[in-house]
């Protein structure tokens, strides 16, 4: 271990990024399929890490769907989160704002009830037994239309006292963010936070709608942002925050090479940057191999990945009293000798 990889170990940090059904591991996958009499498409757990060879977003979307086949019973969603619980915490990672997307599961016939009940157990359990944190972020799928937004919207209602904010995902170019423009409107009236994948592969333009139309607290991804300087300005003025994804970047060919990611450009340009995990199990890497791979390809000094993590606690949606503990708590976990 590098001396930057021990620095970016003992970081506590925040992700803000994840989506719960990206982190099934090909080895749970198959521990629930057998558990769960589903039949998968490749035969076993190398020949499915063999098909984790990505040439954009679509072509990692259509295995993640298959994927979630597994997720049935409310045990099923309790082990994935508790295992992503588990690999966080041995990061480090002491605060997540995880994602989930309900209508990969209600199309398929599974209960929005059942989908809360195993993720919430779960969250239980790790704040317990753990001391992690988590929240819940609700994602609108933007392939599906606005009706089917509209009627998940309302499934999640009896259940603001979990999902504390609602996204939105999977197939960006071709479906920008106006399309889901009134369920957002309501969805803030209920008392929502909002956030959208945005500029991942979709340009500017989709970016300008998450903030104008749609007016989103955060920015998921955001990478094409820098193409447009008057987006990049309003970004700063705002104080928006993007959860920068880089691992996810490189395997979804986002970008070609880490050297040409745009985290260091944005960094310069006076955004507030986070570092994140996006999918990690089939990425590649958690927390600490994104700061890892991100900082030495771009040559990141180790106040540089001290402010991105600190970054992740300011740009979290913790209560205000809950993130003062957290700011306090990081500093004087970075004052100590051993960081
Ligand atoms: N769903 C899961 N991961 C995603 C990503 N990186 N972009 C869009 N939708 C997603
Ligand atoms: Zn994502």
């Amino acid at each position: 271990m590098t001396d930057t990889d021990a620095t970016i170990a003992r970081l506590p940090k925040a992700e803000l990024h994840v989506h719960i059904e990206g982190t099934l591991e090909p080895e749970l996958m198959f521990a629930l399929a057998r558990r769960n009499n589903v039949r998968l498409a490749h035969s076993d757990v190398a020949a499915l890490r063999r098909a984790y060879a990505f040439t954009n977003l679509q072509d990692f979307l259509d295995l993640y769907y298959q994927g979630m086949s597994v997720l049935l019973h409310e045990a099923d969603f309790y082990d994935l989160a508790m295992a992503y619980f588990r690999k966080a915490a041995s990061q480090n990672v002491r605060y997540v704002e995880f994602f989930f997307d309900p209508q990969g599961h209600t199309s398929r016939g599974i209960a929005f009830e059942t989908v809360i009940a195993g993720l919430a157990r779960a969250q239980a359990d790790a704040e317990a037994q753990l001391g992690l944190a988590s929240r819940m972020i609700m994602c609108f799928l933007r392939h599906l239309d606005e009706a089917d937004a509209e009627r998940t919207l309302d499934q999640a209602l009896k259940h603001k006292d979990k999902i504390i904010g609602i996204g939105l995902d999977s197939s960006e170019v071709g479906y920008p963010p106006s399309r889901f423009k009134n369920v957002f409107r309501r969805a803030r009236e209920e008392g929502f936070l909002l956030v959208a994948h945005a500029g991942e592969e979709g340009p500017p333009n989709y970016v300008w709608e998450a903030i104008d139309v749609l007016g989103i607290d955060r920015i998921d991804h955001g990478n094409r942002a820098l193409e447009d300087a008057a987006l990049v300005k309003r970004l700063a003025k705002d104080g928006l925050a993007l959860t920068v994804c880089p691992l996810s970047n490189l395997r979804l060919c986002v970008v070609k090479d880490m050297k040409d990611h745009p985290l260091r450009r944005m960094i310069d340009a006076g955004l507030k940057v986070t570092i994140n995990s996006d999918d990690p199990a089939y990425f590649g890497g958690y927390m600490n191999e994104n700061f890892a791979s991100v900082g030495s390809a771009l040559g990141l000094s180790a106040d540089h990945l001290m402010q991105i993590a600190r970054n992740g606690f300011e740009a979290s949606f913790m209560p205000a009293h809950m993130k003062e503990a957290a700011l306090d708590a990081f500093d004087q976990a970075i004052r100590s000798p051993a960081v």
